[in-house]
């Protein structure tokens, strides 16, 4: 979904890495209500910048790429 063009490796300018998304992500995890509010955050760009790709996911892919990146991103 084109995350990777920017949270790769390198990253593109001030975007974080996919390790500190999970590192992050991972103090929500087992903690529900926690996945499920940064999943509408991302979504709602209601972090310091919007950025189109978060806008466009869909509640349900969202919820599932802050899972998966609370467990480490494996
Ligand atoms: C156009 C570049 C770009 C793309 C594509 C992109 N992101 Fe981001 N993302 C950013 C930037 C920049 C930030 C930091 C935003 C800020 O802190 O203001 C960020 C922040 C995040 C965060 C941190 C949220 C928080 O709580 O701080 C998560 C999680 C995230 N992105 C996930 C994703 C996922 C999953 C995808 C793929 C669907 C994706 N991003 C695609 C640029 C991008």
């Amino acid at each position: 979904m084109g995350c990777y063009n920017c949270h790769g490796q390198p990253p593109l300018k001030n975007a974080p890495t996919m390790a500190r998304l999970a590192e992050k992500a991972a103090k929500s995890r087992g903690d529900e209500a926690a996945l499920k509010k940064r999943a509408e955050a991302l979504r709602a760009g209601a972090l310091r910048r919007p950025i189109a790709a978060h806008q466009r996911l869909s509640p349900e892919a969202a919820e599932l790429l802050i899972r998966w990146l609370s467990e480490g991103a494996p």
